[in-house]
């Protein structure tokens, strides 16, 4: 290779074209040579495209791409506010209904519910002012259930209600119940929720398009053994940010990564065209954004990869929830796996030998993408011990190297993502300090995600604003509690009717 093409190793810089290869060696060698060698390069892939690097540059966004991003995400958010553009928004901007933050006086025995996360809950909350105390018990949702009917699915969870009610020793009891229902929902109302579409793992039949507390009711009456009514039904953003407002007042925002995501924040009344309650004090609501569903118009087209729009026409709802697919835990152990998959095919990884778990849908769940990117020195321990639950057999430390590399840029672009979504809602809101309550598997378990989130939000935001994000402990059990207690309290003291005007003061 002598006439003038330089050749460089993988991972090094620079790199040859097939065709100058072709013209350096035609200069040197015998016209038969040249035929097999031309023929050769028709079979080979791209040097170029062989690099590690270049199989995962599609996840790295420039900084102007976030900026972008987040005008977009503002754009969509007035579109969701006004009653013109609100049938044609994506991000629908749901009002929740719920008006201010607790005060504290909250208090009683409440029953709650907590469908929609990693796991469906029961929970029995005793609020005192600001003690809270709380007993909880995780029941399985069988997939069949999951994507099943609508009426399964109800008399399914009645029937954990039942359970739960006999072991605490509640039957007996009339109870109020809160439930956070965290799917898109139109609210009509504190305890009138109309499911829009399911999201994340759920397809129950005959539920879109109902009032999803009527169908508990009905459930519940069905069985006839338990006196239970649901009095509020909320999003778990909301219960984030109720259950943090609690103890702290600045809180404004409620932030969920877990399984899918999503953010709920404080908006003036005034803001609200699609507002359809009263303008008393407090002239604000807390508003469901429902961001998970940004892009489902291809506005996100300039920014997915190709395991992105693989991930969505695998999953079962193709073509939705484009933001949430690109962010949450429900889908980021997903793209990872398709990008080492590929890598490996390419040889590029495990000298080219893969196994039947490592090429299988699913399988690569997004705990790992934590536990990889938790290794700090070069023994990686969790890499190694991932690689071993994948039957991997052969892999070398620059494997777990590059791993450790694909985890950390599909993490980092969905940790910069969701800041985008916050940092909009920041700027809208535009307060001085605002406490953003987060929840949910990946911001608590991801050892960077909270620190990459900070750093970007504070690239985005408007000079002046000061944020904190803070975990929020249990929102979907207290936070309901919460709501719950007001609508009670509002019930019995005969002041507001439930379901028309929500937490009215
Ligand atoms: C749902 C939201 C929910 C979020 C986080 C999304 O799929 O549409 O309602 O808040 O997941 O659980």
């Amino acid at each position: 290779m002598s006439a003038g093409v330089k050749v460089s190793e993988p991972g090094m810089e620079g790199s040859v074209k097939k065709e100058e290869v072709y013209e350096a060696a035609k200069k040197m060698m015998g016209r038969e040579f040249q035929t097999v060698l031309a023929a050769l390069l028709k079979i080979l892939p791209d040097y170029e495209d062989m690099l590690v690097e270049n199989l995962v540059r599609p996840f790295i966004l420039k900084d102007e791409d976030y900026k972008l991003l987040m005008d977009i995400m503002l754009g969509e958010f007035n579109k969701g506010l006004g009653k013109e553009t609100n049938p044609t928004a994506k991000v629908k901007m749901y009002p929740t209904y719920v008006r201010d933050v607790p005060d504290g006086s909250e208090n009683g025995n409440f029953l709650a519910l907590d469908l929609g996360g990693t796991n469906f809950r029961v929970l029995l909350i005793n609020l005192n002012g600001q003690e809270v105390t709380m007993e909880s018990k995780i029941y399985l949702i069988p997939q069949h259930i999951m994507t099943g009917t609508g009426e399964q699915l109800f008399d399914h969870i009645a029937e954990c209600i039942h359970k739960f009610m006999s072991n605490h020793d509640l039957l007996k009891e009339k109870i109020p119940l809160g439930f956070t229902f965290s799917f898109p929902c139109k609210q009509i109302g504190l305890n009138h929720a109309i499911l829009t579409q399911w999201t994340k793992g759920f397809k129950c039949e005959g539920v879109e398009g109902e009032d999803v507390v009527r169908l508990l009711h009905e459930a519940i009456k069905r069985r006839g053994d338990i006196d239970v009514e649901c009095l509020a039904v909320i999003n778990d953003t909301v219960g984030a940010l109720m259950s943090c407002a609690h103890s702290d007042r600045d809180c404004a925002i409620g932030l969920i990564l877990g399984t899918g995501t999503n953010a709920c924040y404080i908006e003036k009344l005034e803001n609200v065209e699609l507002w359809d309650g009263d303008y008393n004090e407090p002239k604000q609501v807390m508003i469901n954004t429902e961001w998970g569903a940004l892009g489902d118009d291809g506005c996100l087209d300039f920014v997915k990869t190709e395991y992105d729009r693989q991930v969505d026409k695998h999953s079962i709802n193709p073509g939705r929830q484009i933001y949430e697919k690109m962010i949450s835990g429900m889908y980021m152990g997903e793209i990872v796996r398709l990008a080492p998959e590929k890598l490996r095919k390419h040889g590029l990884l495990f000298g080219g030998k893969g196994s039947e778990e490592l090429s299988t849908r699913g399988r690569f769940y997004t705990k790992y993408v934590s536990e990889i990117e938790s290794d700090v020195d070069d023994h990686f321990k969790n890499t190694k011990q991932v690689f071993e639950e994948l039957a991997l057999e052969k892999y070398s430390d620059e494997d777990c190297r590059i791993a450790q590399y694909v985890c950390s840029l599909v993490s980092t672009r969905a940790a910069f993502l969701a800041s985008v979504g916050v940092a909009a809602l920041l700027n809208k809101m535009d307060r001085q300090d605002v406490t953003v309550a987060a929840d949910g598997s990946l911001y608590r378990f991801h050892p960077h995600f909270h620190d990459l989130m900070v750093e970007k939000i504070q690239q985005l935001v408007k000079p002046g604003i000061k944020f904190k994000l803070m975990l929020s402990h249990d929102g979907s059990g207290k936070g309901a509690a919460i709501v719950t207690a007001v609508a009670n309290r509002l019930r019995e003291s005969g002041k507001e009717s439930i379901g028309e005007n929500g937490l009215e003061n």
